[in-house]
């Protein structure tokens, strides 16, 4: 067992360092070495600093660390890197605390209710009905990683901001730009990527802003509308007034920026988990087999849902626990707190650290839980009691997901609607390695073949 993990309930102890100085070679290490956080909790336990390139953070793994930092959120706040920070702008709701960020939330949580999943389910039935027709015209292998890329892009651009086709390739170049400096130096030197970037920034603000303006004319001549930002009208701020357009442009960024590559990583990752198991695929496949495709009308939305598909909700929960699409966020400590008996100070940057956490069982788990059985495929684990496991793949608190619910509607539908009608096989001789950065998917590009079900 890692040090430190017993007492929680005896005085906390002090805050366990790497002793990093300049935090270079920890940065080395952390771009290098996929099991950089999980061979540090191995040896200075669930709570830890080190320094990456000169920045402290703490790591923190495990559900007793993590529940306490996100119950408490009065003693933290969020927290970006500087580049991500500048790239999303200082009104996005990622960068604002307290009652600023709720406000935001609500207002921008319109877009995910109930009614607005209704609303969005057609498209998306549409989208992954084109890409089995696709794949079952093919006469060569097909890169699916790019093709749920895609999926992902244009269910957030087209089925939930309403964008056609020009602006939604526009935008796409634009925010392709954006990505590569997200996690850049931030120093705009004319030329350098985050320069590019914060040029890309305008006019994806820009693009944004005349979105915004023509769904708000439609919706005052009564004409029907693509997308759901009309219902972001009457959106309030924090002292009860309407958001200006620069704050609500801000947010639509974010959705892309949050729902994208998170989207398309859980799909690329399940899909190849599927197809490196056939016994479960063939499991999961006799599930699938008793429900019908396409949904009936109006009910897309729910169909598929974890009370109508165990198996299939079981599938999603084991392979995001394996590979979660965000293997980590962040806060800073506004007092000081005290994360499973290990104190920490005031204004430090805490990383929660989910990839690792996940491969790490209960300190009190049985054998069963232990981390050999963790890399296992085994996504019965989940079904009946469930596995005791604290996963939050969408974090968790007041910051929890936003898009929710709309990423596993997208996860249930295309499950459901690629596996129904095409018969999906691995092509050969391809890299099914993950890349971890910046979410993990197949390294090869998951290439397959499909043709069409006949049953
Ligand atoms: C499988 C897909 C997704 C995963 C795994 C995921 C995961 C996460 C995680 C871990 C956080 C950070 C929570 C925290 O800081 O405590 C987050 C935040 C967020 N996500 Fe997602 N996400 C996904 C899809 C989406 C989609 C589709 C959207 C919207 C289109 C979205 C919008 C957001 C927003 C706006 C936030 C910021 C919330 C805040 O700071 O209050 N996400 N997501």
């Amino acid at each position: 067992m890692a040090p430190g993990n017993t007492a929680a309930a005896a005085s906390p102890r002090p805050l366990p360092s790497t002793g990093a100085v300049t935090g270079v070679l920890e940065a080395l290490a952390f771009f290098r070495d996929g099991d950089f956080a999980r061979r540090r909790f191995e040896r200075f336990g669930n709570v830890y600093e080190t320094r990456l390139l000169g920045q402290p953070l703490v790591f923190i793994r495990g559900g007793p660390a993590i529940q306490a930092l996100l119950t408490q959120p009065e003693a933290s706040e969020g927290w970006w890197p500087a580049s991500v920070k500048q790239l999303l702008g200082s009104r996005s709701l990622a960068n604002r605390n307290g009652a600023d960020h709720r406000a935001r939330r609500r207002v921008v949580g319109q877009l995910f209710s109930a009614a607005a999943l209704r609303r969005y389910s057609p498209g998306i039935v549409a989208l992954v009905n084109a890409l089995a027709a696709e794949l079952a015209a093919a006469t060569a292998a097909v890169p699916l990683v790019d093709r749920l890329r895609r999926f992902a892009f244009t269910v957030i651009a087209q089925v939930v901001l309403g964008l056609d086709g020009g602006d939604r390739d526009a935008l796409f170049a634009d925010f392709e730009i954006w990505t590569r400096a997200l996690f850049s130096i931030p120093l705009a030197i004319p030329g350098s990527p985050f320069a590019r970037a914060l040029a890309a920034r305008q006019r994806l603000l820009a693009r944004l802003g005349e979105v915004l303006e023509r769904a708000r004319q439609q919706a005052g001549q009564g004409l029907p509308l693509a997308g759901g930002l009309d219902l972001l009208s009457g959106g309030l701020d924090e002292a009860g007034l309407p958001l200006t357009d620069d704050d609500l442009v801000e947010q639509l960024l974010l959705l892309l920026f949050a729902g994208y590559e998170t989207t398309a990583s859980s799909l690329s990752c399940l899909l190849a988990a599927l197809l490196q198991h056939p016994r479960e695929l063939a499991w999961l496949q006799e599930e699938l087999d008793a429900l019908p495709w396409p949904p009936a009308p109006g009910e897309a939305a729910t169909a598929d849902d974890a009370a109508a598909a165990p198996r299939l909700a079981a599938m999603v929960q084991e392979v995001m626990g394996l590979n979660p699409p965000v293997g980590g966020f962040f806060r800073r400590t506004t007092r000081e707190l005290v994360l499973d008996g290990v104190a920490v100070p005031a204004g430090k940057v805490v990383q929660v650290a989910l990839a690792a956490s996940n491969r790490h069982g209960p300190e009190d788990a049985d054998m069963s839980l232990q981390a050999d059985d963790l890399e296992q495929f085994r996504p019965g684990r989940h079904l009946g009691e469930g596995s005791g496991l604290t996963l939050l793949p969408f974090g968790g608190g007041e910051r929890v997901c936003l898009g929710k619910a709309l990423a596993e509607l997208e996860i249930r539908l295309m499950a459901v609607g690629l596996l129904k009608q095409v018969r999906l096989q691995l092509a050969p001789d391809q890299d099914l390695s993950l890349q971890l950065v910046p979410s993990p998917s197949p390294r090869g590009g998951l290439l397959v073949t499909a043709p069409a079900r006949t049953a």
